[in-house]
């Protein structure tokens, strides 16, 4: 039996590759702090498809928890097929007036975690005949952003990661993708505290649904890149085309925070 392992399930995107993979027939393992959340959620997969779903609360900032999750699963002989590192935040604000704490974690997290993670379930993947690995990252990842540097800088990470992931694995049967939404509905502008921004992300926002499906079906496909959305797939191809001092100046107007 095989197992797909998803980070942030408890919420937003996360939570809706959960649904995603269970409606394929995906057997499940769910991740993130929220018990309560992830109990209720995994109940009600259950309930609704036909497959296995268990959770694990973990913190994945703290020293270890990456290992703790790995052991959790070679303890219960969980064989994973699909690995989703999704699990994410980012903090907007000017790098200097920013709590340093909180940037170090949002760089824990969307880094240091991913490549824990990563790096200790490929022996487990490897086990699987064809597995996949999905990491969430951004269409910031494009970009230098001013007032979003941690959070951009992190994203870019994540891609350059992916991508060269992808070749060194792909010929030993893992598929690595990442996948690069836009703005898309769920607690994330909240965290970054970029409420201010709500009425621009509502006009140009994706659901957290629609941005699960495009993601498993790209991974599925063995798409490197996955760009989610006609908007965002313009936004990166100009991106990848205009002149960085140009693109970088704009992205610095529409994030300022004022
Ligand atoms: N929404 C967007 O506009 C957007 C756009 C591009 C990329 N993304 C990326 O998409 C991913 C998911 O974000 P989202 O938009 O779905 O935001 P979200 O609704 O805030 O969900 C974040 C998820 O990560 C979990 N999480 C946060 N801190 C954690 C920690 N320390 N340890 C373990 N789990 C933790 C949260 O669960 P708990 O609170 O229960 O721990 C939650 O399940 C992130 O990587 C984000 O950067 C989002």
């Amino acid at each position: 039996m095989e197992y797909a392992l998803i980070t942030g399930a408890s919420k937003g995107i996360g939570k809706a590759i959960a649904y995603e993979l269970a409606s394929r027939g995906n057997n499940l393992i769910l991740a993130a702090r929220s018990e309560d959340l992830l109990a209720k959620i995994s109940a009600e997969i259950a309930r609704k498809y036909a497959v296995k779903v268990e959770h694990f609360a973990v913190d994945l900032i703290e020293p270890g928890a990456a290992k703790k999750l790995v052991d959790w699963c070679t303890e219960n002989n969980y064989q994973l097929n699909i690995l989703v590192n999704n699990a994410g935040f980012g903090l907007w604000g000017s790098f200097d007036k920013l709590p340093l704490e909180r940037q170090l974690a949002s760089m824990n997290l969307n880094m240091s975690a991913v490549v824990s993670l990563t790096h200790q379930f490929i022996p487990n993947l490897r086990k699987s005949k064809k597995a996949y690995i999905l990491n969430v990252a951004s269409v910031a990842a494009f970009l230098a952003i001013p007032s979003f540097s941690i959070y951009a800088a992190t994203k870019s990470f994540l891609l350059s990661f992916s991508r060269s992931l992808n070749l060194e694995l792909g010929r030993k049967g893992i598929v690595v993708s990442c996948v690069c939404p836009g703005s898309t509905e769920s607690e994330f502008l909240e965290t970054a505290g970029m409420n201010d921004l709500g009425k621009a992300a509502d006009t140009f926002g994706m659901s957290a649904e629609s941005v699960a499906e495009i993601a498993i079906r790209g991974m599925l496909k063995g798409k490197t890149e996955i760009i989610p959305g006609l908007i965002n797939k313009v936004a990166a191809g100009a991106l990848k085309l205009s002149p960085r001092a140009i693109s970088e100046r704009v992205a610095g107007k529409i994030y300022s925070k004022r």
